[in-house]
């Protein structure tokens, strides 16, 4: 077991980091605060990279090993949770599921311009209706000679009004129960209409997106896989993912820790600083272990995945024990803060909020342990 990371990881670390302290932090509360879609901060990452690292080269991307992908994430979750999001449903579910699953003609239309971030990807599953039940969705896609038509509403979608092209899941009349078909659709297919945009807690700088499909006209050649495959695209891609949702809670849960020893190293009190009240120290040790802990969760899941060795189980691990963990991490940093913390004047609480989505998306706290205690039962 080595715990060093290779001089290319580390090369993709410390890019991402200066990326992310001289771009992304100077600018992320403001965004945040003015619900502003980072456009231009996207731009100049991609001209890192950064948005192909899920593509191969021979389809314009600039992929890595996954911990490399997971090292950037963490970084850009460190300095905007939003920002973070928006990336990783790129490279982690659109690039990937058609890099996966795709035939070498989709693969030549949507990944090079995908890599390059002239098009920005998303992934529509869930529904008003389905949510962690995501096999009950509503979607129809019924076949009409070489087209198939969409009907049906999509929910909870990021970047489904800035994106492209999204990856769509719908049931064909040929999908058995629980079996549905994965498509890929372009944003200005007629028909298509971003209906919502949802007020959200937190992650203001990143749109979540709710979009109506009234008799979309979806070319057969744009199936993704095989009809009745949706199902496993979707999950696939998921167990994918999360690993991606850990990193940016452990991202999260390293600037909590950086700004809660700031805080303490400076504020006084009873005649020292923070720093020298062990209520603090304890509080300070907590967030500093469960921030290395949730780390390694999500790094093991990497290089799991990195193997070709199965990683389901650990992703899922990695994101239950890493979003809770920034959950707590977050309400520690904000006490130490004290009144400070609950003041939109400190970053804590942004951490605080943001936090919150990341044991929701992409699969709840509850439904990780199901997946889990799955794999445990039937190992
Ligand atoms: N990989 C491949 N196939 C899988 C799979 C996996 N990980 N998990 C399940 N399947 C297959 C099963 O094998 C089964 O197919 P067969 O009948 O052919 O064997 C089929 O899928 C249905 O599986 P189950 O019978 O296990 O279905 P279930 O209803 O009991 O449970 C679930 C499924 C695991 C709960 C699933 O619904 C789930 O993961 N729900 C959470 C959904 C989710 O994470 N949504 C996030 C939305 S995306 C998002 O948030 C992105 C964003 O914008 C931030």
């Amino acid at each position: 077991m080595d715990f060093e990371l290779t001089e290319e990881q580390k090369l993709v670390q410390q890019m991402v980091r200066d990326f992310a302290n001289n771009e992304i932090i100077p600018q992320g509360k403001a965004l945040e605060d003015q619900h502003e879609f980072p456009k231009e901060l996207l731009k100049k990452i991609a001209k890192l990279g950064i948005l192909g690292m899920t593509v191969p080269t021979e389809f314009g991307g600039t992929q890595t090993d996954e911990l490399s992908f997971i090292l950037a994430l963490e970084e850009i979750g460190r300095a905007l949770s939003s920002f973070s999001v928006i990336i990783s449903v790129h490279c982690s579910l659109f690039c990937y599921a058609i890099n996966t699953f795709g035939t070498l003609s989709q693969k030549d239309t949507y990944l090079p311009l995908a890599a390059s971030g002239q098009t920005l990807g998303a992934f529509s599953l869930t529904e008003p209706d389905a949510g962690s039940d995501a096999t009950q969705l509503k979607t129809r896609a019924k076949r009409d000679g070489d087209v198939y038509v969409l009907n049906g509403t999509k929910s909870w979608i990021t970047n489904g009004r800035e994106a492209d092209a999204l990856i769509l899941f719908a049931k064909t009349e040929k999908d058995e129960k629980k079996k549905f078909s994965a498509f890929i659709v372009d944003k200005n297919t007629p028909g298509l209409h971003v209906t919502r945009i949802e007020e959200k807690l937190g992650l203001h700088a990143s749109p979540t997106a709710e979009i109506s499909l009234e008799d979309c006209r979806i070319p057969t050649e744009n199936l993704l896989g095989k009809e009745g495959q949706g199902t496993a695209i979707a999950f696939q891609c998921l167990d994918h993912s999360r690993i991606g949702i850990a990193a940016q809670s452990v991202g999260l849960a390293q600037r909590a820790l950086d700004e809660a020893v700031k805080y303490a190293k400076n504020r006084e009190a009873f005649g020292t600083t923070l720093s020298g009240l062990q209520a603090i120290q304890f509080m300070i040790s907590d967030i500093a272990t469960q921030t290395e802990a949730a780390r390694l969760l999500t790094h093991k899941a990497a290089l799991l995945f990195n193997k070709g060795k199965p990683f389901a189980k650990e992703s899922s691990m990695a994101k239950l024990f890493a979003s809770e963990a920034a959950n707590k991490i977050a309400y520690l940093a904000l006490q130490i803060h004290g009144g400070y913390g609950y003041s939109r004047e400190y970053i804590v609480e942004q951490l605080f909020r943001d936090a919150r989505a990341f044991s929701i998306y992409e699969g709840t706290s509850e439904i990780q342990r199901l997946v889990i205690s799955r794999y445990l039962l039937k190992e």
